[in-house]
């Protein structure tokens, strides 16, 4: 099954562990004697009640979540959270403070204006191209806020925030899509924690919320029911049909995580692959990553030659080589490569293996 597979250096939606896919695929026709995929079975039957039962307490050991937090199965992306946050939050003073570190922040920051009057821009490093993570000193707090907003991993930017804010009684709300699992994180320090599935999780159609009991409850008014969390607290993520199948991998992902060691040895794992990567790149007189060095992202590793002449020769060299989805993002240019928990440490030694090669190759 592996042997045709390429090395997949995509944002997300991006690679799985070739373990869960081979369960899947064992599973599908005939799921534990079901005698039908887990596609195909009614979200209330019992057979589907154990998966997403088991789903979320696997979720709850790995990460150790606090009993007083809730674990939500939800649809509409990380994106449709952009809107949630302010219309379930926004209720007690009607302000928020938003740090814009990529271009995921200040999308939920844009979007947070909608519904608020007093959205405010606590820190941004726009003005150096989102090279680096704000400092605790750098941020401007407003200690009535009804909660502080921060984009814990930029995907499209390659940074990632090394501290989690000092922000008093303000609930820190975390867009952990591209980090989430990544490595332990103390749940308790936030107020809400939510991710698209489509990186370290399993499939896209699934976003997983945890929010802390006392912020579910109230609504600004006109707030649609699906978009309530009281209303998905109460229904347990079923208040209509959840995303089944993806809350399916998403299980076997986190089965395969706990096989492996949890969390502690996933971070070691990540901070391998990383540092081989960020390693050469600090050594090469070809490529470059321009980041502040303290604010690497683990997870998505952005270079670049300086020539897009140059960039474009390495990315169209590298699927002939066997690997995938190495183009940066638009707004960025030159190379990315995501390195999330599936990509094993082989990609990322090839990766550099094929550096070096190009960089040996392509100097003058
Ligand atoms: C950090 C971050 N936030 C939000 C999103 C948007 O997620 P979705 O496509 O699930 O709405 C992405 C997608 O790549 C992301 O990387």
């Amino acid at each position: 099954m592996t042997e045709n597979r390429v090395y997949n250096f995509a944002a997300g939606p991006s690679m799985l562990p070739v373990e869960v896919l081979t369960t899947a695929s064992n599973e599908m026709l005939n799921y534990k004697g079901s005698g039908m995929s887990v596609m195909e079975m009614s979200h209330r039957s019992k057979a589907y009640l154990e998966i997403i039962t088991e789903a979320e307490a696997l979720l709850r050991s790995v990460m150790g979540i606090p009993d007083n937090y809730k674990v939500l199965f939800l649809q509409g992306g990380a994106t449709t959270q952009f809107a949630m946050v302010p219309m379930n939050l926004l209720t007690k003073n009607g302000k928020a403070d938003y740090v814009c570190t990529g271009n995921f922040a200040e999308k939920a920051y844009k979007e947070a204006q909608r519904f608020g009057k007093q959205i405010n821009l606590a820190g941004s490093t726009k003005d150096e191209n989102y090279t680096r993570i704000p400092r605790q000193d750098e941020l401007t707090l407003d200690k009535d806020a009804d909660y502080f907003y921060l984009c814990t991993n930029n995907t499209i930017y390659g940074t990632t925030w090394q501290y989690i804010p000092e922000t008093g009684n303000v609930p820190v709300i975390a867009d952990m899509s591209s980090s989430i699992l990544s490595q332990p994180v103390d749940v308790s320090k936030y107020g809400i924690i939510f991710a698209g599935a489509q990186k370290n999780m399993g499939p896209a159609g699934l976003t997983v919320v945890i929010i802390r009991e006392d912020l579910v409850g109230t609504t600004l008014p006109g707030t649609p029911t699906m978009l309530d969390y009281a209303i998905q607290v109460k229904n347990e993520s079923m208040y209509n049909t959840p995303p089944c199948y993806s809350i399916y991998i998403c299980k076997l992902v986190l089965e395969w995580l706990q096989k492996l060691g949890g969390l502690k040895e996933m971070e070691k794992i990540n901070r391998h692959k990383a540092g081989l990567l960020y390693n050469f790149l600090d050594n090469s007189k070809l490529f470059r990553n321009d980041n502040n060095p303290a604010d690497r992202s683990l997870m998505n590793a952005v270079f670049r030659t300086g020539d897009e002449e140059l960039d474009a020769k390495f990315v169209k060299e590298s699927v002939a080589a066997g690997m995938t989805n190495l183009k940066g993002h638009r707004a960025v240019g030159g190379m990315r490569a995501s390195i999330y928990n599936a990509m094993p440490t082989s990609g990322v030694e090839y990766l550099v293996k094929f550096m070096e090669e190009f960089e040996k190759n392509n100097s003058k």
